[in-house]
């Protein structure tokens, strides 16, 4: 499974020594789109590589959040990544804000940076909105931090959904500004891993709008911890149109992706297509095939069970470690500790590089 994973995932030219980094922000509503966009695929990933995966609550406090939500939803986050199958023991789990070298490369790099590769970042365009003069600085420089998670480790290759391709290329960038100012191949260039039928889920209400977790309608995603019950009617609910499901008439001429005119036209069928897929561990084509022409009531059945049966046994495991706090954060203490034995090297290198004196 893990290999067929990293296949999709296209490591070319890897070597056991790529190493992964990926992070969660711990903001709450931990959706379908999480778990198919990243979760999953970190959990594959790590059969085959060195992977460290971070909750990243110095990225949430880029907008305000709640202290006493706040630390619930770290240690949710951390529940969701051990329920879903990573392994505490073999790669490495911990939260951002226990690591100071995260904030310390993240100055380096607020030097490094340019405000004309800031202002181009969609993301930060679509959260500060209209009132852009209220955003916090954190939330313009947010990319900046996110570069310093990855490099403080030197990872190689981060899996991630496609909404965060932009900030890996500002990554790239940082990186790259780096060694050439320093004169000193000090930080690699990364790679993103961006795999699987559903690297872009959408709003199950709008399918012009990806599913996110600040979206006021509940029933806009599939959150990881709803019950059955509640999936089945999210997916009852779920908009489509008056067609019947689509068929392979809608696929490329390779039958490896929708055709861009047909995508367009029902993005809302052909999102829940692609859940599907990836649910079953699928290429799109499959769906298409088997449900074709019929009826979306139906098809949507289907979907509900495959959906209660992936997402069901990791909500109760997520339950579970919820009620036990300490061993969550114990699990925390332990991978913050040996993060910041690989980081603390990584950034006294970057020090050094830059000319500042260490003890
Ligand atoms: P965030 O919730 O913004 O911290 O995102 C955590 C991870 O989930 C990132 O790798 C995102 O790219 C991914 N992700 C978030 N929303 C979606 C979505 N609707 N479809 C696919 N991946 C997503
Ligand atoms: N910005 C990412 C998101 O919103 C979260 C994140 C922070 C991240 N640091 C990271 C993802 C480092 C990958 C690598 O989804």
């Amino acid at each position: 499974m893990a290999k067929s994973a990293a296949g999709a995932a296209n490591i070319t030219g890897s070597t056991p020594m790529s190493r992964i980094f990926s992070g969660v922000q711990p903001t709450g509503n931990l959706h379908l789109g999480n778990y198919l966009g990243a979760i999953r695929n970190f959990v594959a990933l790590q059969a085959e590589y060195e992977c460290i995966y971070c909750v990243v609550d110095l990225h949430a406090i880029t907008v305000w959040q709640d202290p006493a939500e706040l630390r619930a939803q770290t240690r949710e986050v951390t529940a969701a990544f051990l329920a879903a199958g990573i392994d505490p023991k073999t790669s490495i789990i911990f939260n951002q804000s226990q690591v100071s070298a995260h904030a310390e490369l993240a100055w380096l790099f607020n030097c490094v940076a340019r405000l004309g590769w800031l202002n181009r970042m969609t993301q930060f365009k679509e959260k500060s909105g209209k009132n852009r003069e209220a955003a916090s600085v954190g939330l313009y420089v947010y990319p900046n931090l996110m570069a310093a998670d990855i490099m403080a480790y030197k990872a190689t290759h981060v899996p991630v959904g496609e909404d965060q391709r932009q900030h890996l290329e500002l990554t790239r960038d940082i990186a790259q500004k780096f060694n050439n100012d320093t004169g000193k191949e000090v930080f690699p260039i990364v790679e993103p891993l961006i795999f699987g039928a559903a690297t872009r889920v959408m709003s199950l209400r709008d399918g012009s709008k990806k599913m996110s977790k600040s979206e006021p309608s509940d029933f806009s995603r599939i959150n990881i911890t709803d019950g059955p019950e509640l999936i089945a009617q999210k997916i009852r609910k779920a908009r489509t149109d008056s067609a019947p499901v689509p068929g392979p008439e809608a696929l490329t001429a390779d039958g490896l992706q929708i055709a861009e005119a047909h995508q367009t036209e029902r993005p809302e069928a052909f999102n829940l297509l692609a859940i599907y897929a990836a649910l079953s561990h699928q290429p799109i084509a499959a769906p298409l095939n088997e449900f074709g022409g019929s009826q979306f009531s139906d098809f949507k059945r289907r979907l509900a069970e495959l959906a209660v049966e992936n997402l069901g046994p990791i909500g109760t495991e997520m339950q579970r470690l919820m009620a036990d706090p300490a061993y969550v954060d114990s699990v925390l203490a332990d991978g913050a500790a040996r993060a910041d034995a690989q980081a603390a090297p990584v950034l006294a290198e970057a020090k050094e590089a830059i000319g500042l004196l260490s003890t």
